[in-house]
């Protein structure tokens, strides 16, 4: 009786150990002594493009294989799995029908029971996880880029304010002082052509110092930084901008606040150098939860799918890119003569968590 009980639960077990075998999403494999693969599962048959018709009895373990993965080589021979009893952990690559390859993570291990010493290898698709960490670490050295570049503007707005601007200033005020003096008629003609020279110095100095870095949007913060570019934009182009702003009036981590500015001075520019707008209006809400800015311009439009696909200028990726490095979103909205939305959304922390964009930006 104990015989036949036994029986059925080796048989139950083994039609489980058959199932998982079919079913898991790793693939397991089996490698006899001279390389030829000898099982395999249906999860091998995915990963690899080859039926276990093609696979079994007939492949070489060094035809799926491309050579393992370490620190220093994507793929290398050395010390390769097969010649040892036991690996719990390795990356490797693995090569399918079609010529392609990808990166999985394996293990393998001899059977000790088995006097044909077989391998068992379990293999998993590393590809998407590979991935999202490359993306993680391309947002990452993004980041790290757009920070040390504001860092860079800051202080050349900084020195070009206090150093040069100081000091064109100290020859304007001497310029004066001769100026007063008794001088020839021409001395005096010179003395204020270089007086006007200086004081198109300075202004250029300061338009150059603003354009970097306003010192405004670290001082006092994003509206009044964007209402002072407003002017110099309304200034420099032939354009009329409006700006509204509806919800709560606060400061916003340095990351969010420099984002925006720069997403929406990059909108100015494109409506000012691409659009023939007359009319731009910026629409600022604070909704607690999100900041959502939309920018309109009445110009010309364009083919945002083509302008993006072409690539044709770095200006549309940046916008998006600032947007998500602090976890927000770009919409372009824009057809041939229909003007052109943007629609920026940037997510707020909850209270009390308020320092999840802060970097030591401000
Ligand atoms: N507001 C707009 N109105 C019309 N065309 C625009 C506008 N914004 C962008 N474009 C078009 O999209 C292209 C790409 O913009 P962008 O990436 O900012 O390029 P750039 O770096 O040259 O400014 C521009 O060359 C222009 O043709
Ligand atoms: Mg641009």
């Amino acid at each position: 009786m104990g015989t036949l009980k036994e029986e059925r639960g080796t048989t139950g077990e083994a039609a489980l150990l058959e199932s998982i075998f079919a079913n898991v999403s790793d693939a397991i494999l089996v490698v006899d002594r001279d390389g030829l693969i000898a099982m395999a599962n249906s999860a091998l048959e995915r990963m690899t493009g080859w039926s276990k018709h093609e696979l079994i009895g007939v492949r070489h373990i060094c035809e799926i294989c491309r050579g393992m993965a370490t620190c220093l080589e994507e793929k290398t021979c050395a010390d390769c799995f097969f010649t040892q009893a036991q690996m719990p952990s390795f990356e490797m690559r693995l090569r399918t029908k079609d010529g392609r390859e990808y990166p999985v993570a394996a293990s393998s291990a001899r059977l000790p029971d088995d006097s044909s010493n077989k391998l068992v290898m379990i293999v998993r698709d590393m590809s998407a996880q590979q991935q999202a960490e490359k993306e993680r670490y391309q947002n990452k050295l993004t980041n790290y880029a757009i920070q040390a570049q504001e860092e860079e503007r800051k202080r050349i707005a900084r020195e070009l304010h206090d150093g040069i601007g100081q000091a064109l200033y100290s020859i304007l005020v001497g310029l004066n002082v001769i100026g007063q003096g008794n001088l020839t008629e021409a001395n005096r003609q010179h003395v204020n052509d270089l007086l006007q020279m200086t004081a198109k110095a300075m202004e250029e100095v300061k338009r150059m110092a603003l354009e970097l870095r306003p010192s405004a949007l670290d001082d006092l913060g994003l509206l009044p930084a964007l209402r002072s570019l407003m002017k110099r934009v309304e200034k420099s182009f032939d354009l009329q901008v409006e700006l509204h702003v509806q919800g709560e009036r606060r400061r916003y981590a340095a990351a969010v606040e420099t984002a925006l500015y720069r997403i929406v001075q990059e909108a100015m520019t494109n409506a000012a150098k691409y659009a023939q707008a007359s009319k731009l209006g910026i629409m600022f809400e604070d909704r607690e939860k999100e900041i959502v800015v939309t920018v309109v311009d009445d110009g010309v439009g364009f083919d945002v799918e083509r302008a993006l696909r072409e690539g044709s200028g770095l200006g549309l990726f940046g916008m998006r890119e600032r947007a998500q490095l602090v976890g927000g979103t770009l919409e372009i909205r824009s057809a041939p003569d229909d003007g052109t939305t943007l629609i920026v959304r940037i997510p707020l922390p909850k209270e009390g968590n308020e320092d999840v964009h802060t970097h030591p930006d401000r």
